[in-house]
């Protein structure tokens, strides 16, 4: 089976629409989600039905947690606190029924899904150095786990050794005796310097994993959030992935 790993999408429809079509035409099985559907972007709820039309499996993220009051504000910085105060103005009661449903974490098809971390993923701590590997493989059992949260891609390796280090392979091919944190980017609001939408496809029968990035209308989506009055930054970082 072939997955479509997507996460961190941000109420940014355009984004989304553009990695949908794209994982229809590379003929993925299923689409895994791994959170964040909102917050930041100008449309959530087109962003939850889509989700939730498309995806077979969805996780909950910090900023889906948030304008359900499951989540302290002051966790947030103003940018952010902003546009979650503003998405939940907005919020239908369809799109709040679903995201109070998320679960936090799940494994599903022999590998483990998470936003954030598979130790405590409701502390909402990111995976970015070696260090903060090292805590967290002992706390999947699966060969390979896929987070998203930091919005950056990465692929972190431990060894028999339990040695980690990251590597650049991609495609990657997943190999015995190896595990795996993969991040797989985001959709919606990239901050590695690329500006394009970012989604992984992982192939289980071909134990083969690989980043996408693929282009979309940002113009639109900064003339949106420009409209819709959320802060100016929102609109800026897109064009330059940060
Ligand atoms: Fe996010």
């Amino acid at each position: 089976m072939r997955y479509g790993i997507v996460s961190d999408i941000h109420g940014n429809l355009e984004a989304l629409e553009s990695v949908l079509a794209d994982l229809e035409k590379r003929q993925v099985d299923s689409i895994l989600c791994l959170g964040d559907l909102i917050g930041y972007g100008p449309n959530p709820n087109e962003c939850v039905d889509l989700i939730k039309d498309r995806a077979e499996v969805v996780l909950a993220g910090n900023h889906d947690y948030a304008p359900l009051d499951k989540l302290d504000l002051s966790y947030f910085n103003p940018w952010a606190r902003s546009a979650i105060e503003w998405t939940k103005e907005r919020l239908s009661a369809s799109s709040v029924e679903f995201l109070l449903a998320l679960p936090l974490k799940k494994e599903i098809y022999g590998v483990t899904l998470v936003h954030s971390t598979p130790l405590q993923p409701e502390e909402w701590n990111y995976i970015i150095t070696i260090g903060d590997a090292q805590k967290n493989f002992p706390q999947f059992d699966n060969q390979v786990c896929f987070i998203g949260h930091s919005h950056v891609p990465i692929v972190i390796v431990m060894d028999s050794e339990e040695d980690c280090r990251v590597i650049q392979d991609n495609p990657l091919q997943i190999q015995d005796g190896l595990r795996y944190i993969i991040n797989v980017g985001s959709v919606g609001q990239p901050r590695d310097l690329n500006p394009l939408a970012a989604f992984g496809i992982y192939d289980d029968s071909e134990q083969r994993y690989e980043l996408f990035r693929v282009e979309y209308d940002i113009g639109k989506t900064q003339k949106k959030i420009r409209e819709s009055l959320l802060p100016e930054y929102l609109a800026e970082r897109l064009e330059v992935g940060q």
